[in-house]
């Protein structure tokens, strides 16, 4: 099976891969270092340095910050070579700057890129999230009970709610819904920090986790909608404004605090969405970077909306191109 033919402007997909996995050597150098600002600034100035190779007219909708705040990778910062088509991206050149810091697993570098107005500019705020897989898409709902769309995830994957696992991350915000799930029945993986690798892993068969529910970024939740529209899987979200500031923020971004619930296709509706991301610790889905004399080594995914496929990038890359490594299975 070859898929519908590529479209020849197309930017190719080994180059968007090269940009993630830049950023993920870069930082992937300061894990265990204690220090997330380095971890950061390395990933970011890697990946942005990798963009300006890649053949596209690329406008950043999600960035590190706005331009007053963010000297690289801010919002609406233009990247790539200056030829071929026009696409947004989103961007997290370091998602989980705590777990490499700490050494601790699930960080990874990450992008998702469309063309144009594919991509919902969403303010840099918090966002209320609930990750489904494809079989409970379309069914759940974010203003119904957490016992209720527990019952509703359960029953689509012929399961009782205390053989589901919902992932959570572990903040004091969470305490009465930590108490719904637990008085629901069902079972909770807490975690420090990464809920766009949990809300991928629950869209993936195997990786036992079934659900995703609570408040993280909100940009997180742009590239987690582009995973999954990618793999059939929903989320559902509400942005979540901490001050009056951030509220003033997103309006000038065309964005009104409105309680409105963001579906998978609000927040990813591109037709050419595709998503990459490559691990820089070692976590549920990718492996971490791996240094060896002469080289590294790294596990990325790549998801491809419009062509339905998803590849997963196992490369080695050499030092010195003159003088290769030995290489390993
Ligand atoms: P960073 O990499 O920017 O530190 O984000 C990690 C993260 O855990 C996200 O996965 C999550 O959406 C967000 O932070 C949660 O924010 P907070 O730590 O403020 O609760």
């Amino acid at each position: 099976m070859l898929g519908p033919p590529i479209p020849t402007d197309r930017t190719s997909s080994l180059e968007l891969v090269r940009i993630t996995e830049a950023a993920a050597i870069s930082a992937a150098h300061w894990m265990g270092h204690g220090d997330n600002n380095r971890a950061d600034e390395a990933a970011v100035e890697a990946m942005r340095r990798a963009m300006d190779e890649v053949a596209f007219h690329g406008t950043v909708v999600i960035g590190e910050g706005e331009r007053d705040e963010a000297p690289m990778l801010y919002i609406g910062e233009k990247v790539g070579r200056g030829e071929g088509p026009e696409v947004d991206i989103a961007v997290d050149p370091l998602e989980g700057t705590n777990p490499v810091a700490k050494g601790r697993s699930n960080a990874l570098a990450t992008i998702a890129v469309s063309e144009k107005g594919g991509l919902l500019h969403a303010p840099d705020t918090y966002m209320e999230k609930l990750v489904v897989g494809k079989p409970a898409a379309g069914k759940v709902d974010l203003d119904r009970p957490v016992a209720e769309n527990l019952r509703i995830i359960a029953k689509s994957l012929s399961r009782d709610v205390d053989d589901l696992t919902v992932v959570i991350l572990d903040r004091p915000r969470h305490a009465e819904l930590i108490a719904e799930v637990r008085a629901a029945g069902a079972r909770i993986k807490l975690i420090e920090d990464g809920d766009l690798m949990a809300a991928i892993s629950v869209a993936v068969a195997g990786t036992n986790v079934h659900a995703v529910m609570g408040t993280g970024g909100a940009p997180e939740g742009v590239l987690a909608a582009a995973a999954l529209k990618c793999l059939g899987a929903e989320i559902l979200g509400r942005l979540k404004f901490r001050s009056d500031e951030e509220r003033a923020r997103a309006k000038k971004m065309g964005v009104v605090d409105d309680g409105r619930i963001y579906r998978t296709n609000d927040l990813a509706s591109g037709k050419d969405v595709r998503f990459v991301a490559t691990g820089v610790t070692d976590g549920d889905l990718l492996q971490g970077v791996r240094f060896f004399a002469g080289g590294a080594r790294t596990h990325s995914v790549l998801m491809d909306r419009r062509l339905g496929k998803l590849r997963f990038i196992d490369t080695t890359h050499f030092e010195d191109p003159a003088n290769p490594p030995v290489v390993r299975l």
